[in-house]
């Protein structure tokens, strides 16, 4: 009993250390009025959905209530309500917590989905488990909450081009973000090393198109193991539906004129060349196969789209336009001609006409265009969405000229991007901590105005050149892709690196829940300094490690709760300096040891 009792008293005390903020709602709502008391769902508790229209989100939410904690919500207690009322947004919710009931009330399906998953994350995070969990108190604090997003295009692109990853793999993606209130997946699915979508019409993309002979890392040479895959369309059906359910919407791209080698692989016909011969691509990078601007290419992109329509009924289709250098329009005779029939100036005005003649149908078809940045470049599009990628400059241009624009520069947005200081995975160069995630803001500050009426979302990308896994696509989009789900929803106001960070147990304990191969770097000390000096010049680093006490040795010793404490400001260090640091909260160690030698 004493011990029992010794056991128990050291966990109570324990709690306030270990308990956290008592609302943990990632992405950060509009308004939380925090309120004392709880609502404790339990067996007599019942969900009452007083509007048919929110019937299949109340499913799913009791079927995850009821695999976690084992309450049907079917009692005859305690009420959680679902209301249909008018006035509020089609993404807002009102959310309001008692201890006697709980009130979700939306004006639409989407608020009302992002009204449940506030509450999820406002129980316990076991709640999550696909397992049933014992001895768990299911509390929600009392609060009211009146939220919705700041931008409509909350998106993440999934580039299943360069690696084919299985549809469940995609599937549990798409749960996380939804979890999260990203609503737009961008799909990502031809490429140069791949062509991912069966087209009945053209089975040669799928047989041939669809598969490589091997993989070429960094230096070109091959791994000798093929790899390949595509989905059906049912795959594909599967997964709209999924997350249809989930609110997120499925933005197909296909990429035109260039990164279409598997196409082309597939039906030479479609290039400049026909005659040459062309396998799919095995290594990354930018590559010069073009679609030719001819009757056969246009009627087979057609009927690509036709046969998407049936699948995606995403009003946003994305076609791509990046990276499409020119050398083969310029050395093709047939190109070299239409230019001097169209009247055009240049290779560049001929990509401008291929785009405008693809746009045209999709308009036409009722889809609104997405494409890279490139796409100004013509100007030739009637209302398209332009992707921002290459900084901010050409969102500053497309603004200027009236057109919407999505922000993915990529030295903030992209998540093959390294997170982590430490000897890790592979991934490009550029050093993109979780932080670094979180502080970004989508909007052109010269341009404040017209920004709020132009700039309509914003994106990360999860290319995969260097993600060969579900695994690894985890490790690189998670945590960071929670920190941009806080970027596309929360107003600029709201958005708080330290609030974020003090949520950031939670976060993560959700992300344990989903089974997430999530980065654990986050209680490490980052070591942050201008990556582009080069030695011999001294450089000032500074350290970070969120909500803890750094301290660190340069002797190669391990750092302990005696080692110096880092001050806060930059320090400098020279060419074979070592330097282990580590965080302390409360003298205690976290994370693990961070090691740089310069
Ligand atoms: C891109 O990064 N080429 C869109």
């Amino acid at each position: 009993m004493r011990v029992l009792y010794t056991v128990l008293l050291t966990l109570i005390l324990a709690l306030p250390l270990s308990a956290g903020p008592r609302y943990n709602i990632v992405p950060t709502p509009r308004s939380l009025t925090e309120a004392p008391g709880e609502f404790t769902i339990n067996r007599n508790t019942a969900l009452v959905v007083e509007d048919s229209a929110f019937a299949e989100i109340a499913g799913d939410f009791k079927a995850q209530i009821l695999s976690s904690t084992g309450f049907a919500l079917e009692g005859k207690g305690p009420k959680i309500i679902m209301r249909k009322v008018d006035g509020l947004g089609k993404e807002e919710y009102r959310l309001t917590v008692t201890p006697e009931n709980i009130l979700v009330e939306a004006t639409e399906v989407n608020g009302a989905f992002y009204g449940l998953q506030t509450l999820l994350q406002l129980l316990p995070e076991k709640v999550y488990s696909a397992k049933k969990v014992r001895g768990v108190k299911w509390t929600v604090p009392c609060c009211i909450i009146e939220d919705g997003p700041e931008f409509w295009y909350r998106g993440t692109l999934f580039d299943s081009g360069r690696f084919f990853f299985p549809k469940e793999e995609v599937m549990k993606f798409i749960d996380l973000m939804a979890m999260h209130k990203q609503n737009i997946l961008h799909w990502h699915l031809t490429e140069d090393q791949g062509w991912r979508i069966q087209i009945d019409k053209y089975p040669r993309l799928t047989q041939i198109g669809a598969w490589r002979k091997e993989t070429a890392w960094h230096s070109g040479i091959g791994n000798g193991e093929p790899h390949g895959g595509f989905y059906t369309k049912d795959d594909i059906r599967e997964v709209v539906e999924y997350a249809r359910r989930r609110c997120v919407t499925v933005v197909p791209e296909v990429e035109i004129p260039g990164h279409c080698t598997a196409a082309i692989a597939a039906y030479p016909e479609l290039s400049c060349f026909p005659d040459r011969h062309y396998e799919v691509e095995t290594r990354w990078g930018i590559w010069k196969n073009l679609y030719a601007p001819t009757a056969t290419t246009f009627r087979f992109l057609e009927d690509v789209f036709t046969e998407l329509f049936e699948l995606f009924p995403s009003p946003y289709y994305h076609i791509g336009g990046d990276e499409a250098p020119k050398d083969v329009y310029k050395e093709s005779q047939y190109c070299q001609d239409l230019m001097t029939v169209l009247g055009l100036e240049d290779e560049e005005e001929l990509q401008t006409f291929f785009v405008k003649r693809m746009g045209d149908f999709l308009r036409k078809n009722g889809k609104t265009v997405i494409g890279w940045d490139e796409i100004l470049d013509g100007g030739a599009l009637e209302d398209p969405i332009a992707m921002s990628y290459r900084g901010h400059a050409p969102a500053v241009k497309g603004i200027k000229r009236g057109i919407r624009v999505i922000l993915t520069p990529n030295r903030w947005c992209y998540l093959d991007n390294q997170q982590y200081d430490q000897p890790d995975s592979v991934a490009q160069e550029i050093f993109m901590p979780l932080k670094k995630v979180y502080n970004y803001y989508p909007a052109v500050d010269s341009l404040a105005t017209l920004s709020k009426e132009y700039i309509v979302g914003y994106e990360t990308c999860l290319w995969t050149e260097y993600i060969w896994t579900n695994e690894k696509a985890e490790y690189q989009a998670y945590p960071r892709n929670v920190a941009a789900a806080e970027v596309g929803w929360t107003a600029r106001a709201n958005k708080d690196w330290d609030s974020f960070r003090r949520r950031m147990p939670k976060v993560l304990g959700r992300l344990r829940m989903k089974d997430v191969n999530y980065c654990d770097a986050f209680y490490d000390v980052l070591f942050d300094y201008n990556r582009n000096l080069p030695f011999p010049k001294m450089m000032n680093l500074e350290l970070d490690c969120p909500g803890a006490e750094i301290r660190y040795t340069l002797d190669g010793s391990e750092p302990t709760k005696k080692s110096p404490v880092y001050s806060g400001e930059p320090f400098e260090v020279n060419k074979g300096s070592v330097i282990k640091a580590r965080g302390f909260i409360s003298g205690k160690p976290i994370g693990k040891t961070a090691v740089k030698t310069f």
